[in-house]
Order: structure tokens, then sequence, then C-alpha cells
């Protein structure tokens, strides 16, 4: 049985009071105890999000790290050994925005995916098609190579310490939700994937949904066999409606 997670990315938000009204908010959430939950805050807050959330058992998570684990001359990254060294469990790499905005390929994401591997966090691999590319039909195969182009380098096994994510780029802050059915599809073909070179790390690695997740689809996403929980981006900024969320993860 596979514990969900929820994970709420905060992306490039939050001034130091806005982190603290939030960490206050989400102080007083019920969250359920069998659903893991994670906040990835800008590197700039790490730090204070640990100490206001260490107690509430919310694991900490970065949005980058360089494709370099250890320390070094690399002005303006931040290492995933200096993350571990802070206090952070996972690192989300590969984000659509990061690979289309930023140029992001899938030889630095496995080099990233490896990077915080190797400094004992867990990545949390985002794959996912644009518009053009579903409307071409060539969802699948798209999803397929981001997560091939990861197993071909680093082996099956390194899926037995980590996590992914799909997420549709066109839902992602479009209020667009891909549908249960439409997302289900992806995740068993990620599963089927994984399955393919071991039954055993395909049956344990949680498979996240992203993509306009709120309070209001959450339910019936996570309703789906192959979908254990949600990368939240925008509703996670609200205490109340990430804590619905959770919840939602847990009924
Ligand atoms: P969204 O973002 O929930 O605002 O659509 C999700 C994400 O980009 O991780």
């Amino acid at each position: 049985m596979r514990r969900p997670l929820v994970a709420g990315n905060w992306k490039m938000h939050g001034t130091r009071a806005s982190v603290a009204e939030l960490i206050n908010g989400l102080r007083q959430q019920v969250l359920p105890a069998g659903v893991e939950v994670a906040v990835f805050p800008s590197c700039l807050h790490v730090v204070q999000v640990l100490d206001g959330l260490a107690d509430k058992g919310v694991a900490i998570g970065a949005q980058n790290c360089a494709v370099d684990p250890a320390q070094g001359a690399l002005t303006g990254e931040v290492a995933a050994s200096q993350l571990q060294d802070a206090g952070c469990a996972l690192v989300l790499v590969g984000h659509s925005e990061r690979r289309l905005l930023l140029g992001e390929t899938d030889v630095e994401v496995t080099r990233k995916f490896a990077a915080a591997q190797s400094c004992g966090l867990t990545p949390l691999l985002c794959v996912g098609e644009t518009l053009v590319q579903r409307e071409a039909g060539k969802t699948l195969e798209v999803v397929g190579a981001q997560l091939a182009s990861v197993i071909e380098a680093l082996g099956i096994e390194a899926f037995a310490r980590a996590v992914v994510a799909y997420e549709p780029v066109w839902a992602i802050g479009s209020g667009l939700t891909a549908s249960p059915e439409q997302a289900q599809l992806v995740h068993a073909a990620i599963r089927a994937q994984l399955a393919a070179q071991s039954a055993e790390v395909a049956c344990a690695v949680r498979v996240l949904y992203g993509g306009s997740v709120k309070a209001a689809n959450a339910a019936e996403l996570f309703g789906m066999p192959d979908i254990d929980g949600g990368l939240v981006g925008g509703a996670s900024l609200n205490a109340d409606e990430f804590g619905a969320i959770c919840r939602a993860a847990g009924s």
C-alpha cells in the first residue's frame, strides 16, 4: 500500500512576512496521519519554514539543486549537499517551468536527480506534455521519454528512493485540470514503464498528479488507482485550501 504524498510547490512566491503567515495557517491544519505532507518554499525561506514547521511533521524540500552535489565555484546555484545540511528532505527536479522557460535538458534533470540522491535527498521528478504535444497524440511518448532518460542513466533502482509527478503543462496554473481518467491513463503508463524493469519498484513508487489541483477536485483525482497524491502549486499558498487537499488524500 502506497502512502499518499501531498506536496506544495510555492514557486517564486513569498516574503518573510507572508511565509510566516502561511506557516501559522499550516500549523492550524488538521493533517491526516496516513498522508505524507511536504512543502517546497523558495530557497531563501527554507530555514524559516523548517523552524516554523519542524514539529508539525511536514517535510521540507527545495525547488531545484545544482547538477553537482558538492559545494563549489558556481555562482547563484545551491548544491544538494547544502540543502541536506539545511534540513531539506526532498528536491523537485525537472519542473516544466525549468525545462521550458530555463531550457533545462533531460541530461541536466538526470544529473540533478542523481545529485539529490547522492546527498540522501528524495528527488521528485516532474514529467509532462505541452498542449501541442497532447493534441498531436504524443503525450505518452513525451512522458515516456522524460522518464526513460533517468531510468537509462541511473537504473530502475534509483526509483526505489524517488517520487514521480505527472504534470501536464497545459494544466499548470491554468485552472484546467486533467480529468481523473486522463490523468489515470498517464499514471498507469508511467507505472507500466517502471514495471517493465522492476515490478517491485513500480508497485512502491508514488506517482503524484499536478496541474490546478484544488480542494474541489482533489478527492476525485486521488481516488484513481495510480494517483498517489498531488503536487500543488497555486492552491498550496492558501493554508486552508492546502489543508483540505491533504485531508482529501487521507479519505
Ligand atoms: P498549479 O501548479 O497547481 O498552480 O497548477 C502545479 C505545479 O506547477 O507544480
